[in-house]
């Protein structure tokens, strides 16, 4: 008798076992989760562009959205970058980059730098966009762009195709027109825009849907 509710004990283990990945594989609406591969999904990407300088000190951008922040305290970005493209050689010759912060009114801007390399063509000019030589690291940057961060390169890590270049920021400088009252910028007057992985559109940021810091207060059952 005892055997077989040890028995029977085992069987209900293995089916909620067995259940198991059924359930996790099931979104929150209760519909069923698709696999799609190992993908670069991650949604959304953000829209920046690179300012480096090259062995003639010619200024150059690129569009980058293999990018994030990575460390609060120094201050450290991130930015993946091809050995192919322009930047990548640039950046590891000076030492430095800038990341420019585009708002909408930049869309054709980055999506032209995204799609032609300064080893062809001089970006700035053609663009009609102004190059300033920062003065804290060996770095331009696009002086209409309304967000602008000057980094030093602390390291470089080869993941793959890309090489990860983690930047510690020097400086973060704004125009006045999109700082909020507080003195930090303010997204919805810098508008940036995001990169969708996969369909590889940029889209608008909406209105606020709420703080993070309710996070403090716990989910609403
Ligand atoms: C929205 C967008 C995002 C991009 N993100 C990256 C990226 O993160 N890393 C990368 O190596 N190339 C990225 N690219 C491609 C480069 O911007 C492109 O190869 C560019 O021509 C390189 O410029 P350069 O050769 O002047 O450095 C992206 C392009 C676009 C349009």
């Amino acid at each position: 008798m005892r055997i077989s509710h040890a028995l029977l004990a085992l069987l209900v283990c293995a089916i909620v076992l067995a259940a198991a990945p059924l359930a996790a594989e099931e979104n929150a609406a209760g519909g069923e989760m698709k696999s799609l591969g190992a993908k670069t999904f991650a949604q959304p990407c953000p829209v920046w562009v690179i300012g480096s300088y090259d062995a003639a000190g010619k200024p150059n951008v690129m569009t980058a959205s293999w990018a994030a922040i990575c460390n609060s305290q120094p201050p450290m970005v991130t930015v993946s970058l091809r050995k192919a493209t322009y930047t990548y050689g640039n950046i590891m010759e000076s030492k430095a980059f800038t990341v420019n912060i585009p708002s909408e009114r930049f869309v054709k801007e980055a999506a032209y730098f995204g799609s032609v390399s300064g080893k062809d063509v001089d970006k700035f000019a053609a663009s009609g966009l102004t190059a300033v030589k920062s003065a804290l690291v060996n770095a331009p940057y696009v002086k209409e762009f309304p967000l602008v961060i000057e980094c030093k390169l602390v390291k470089t890590i080869e993941l793959g195709l890309h090489t990860m270049f983690i930047g510690e920021i020097v400086d973060v400088k704004a125009a006045e027109s999109v700082l909020g009252a507080n003195g930090i910028p303010d997204v919805t007057k810098l508008k940036p825009f995001i990169f969708a992985p996969g369909n590889a559109d940029f889209y608008s940021i909406g209105a606020s849907i709420g703080s993070g810091t309710e996070r403090e207060k716990g989910p609403k059952k």
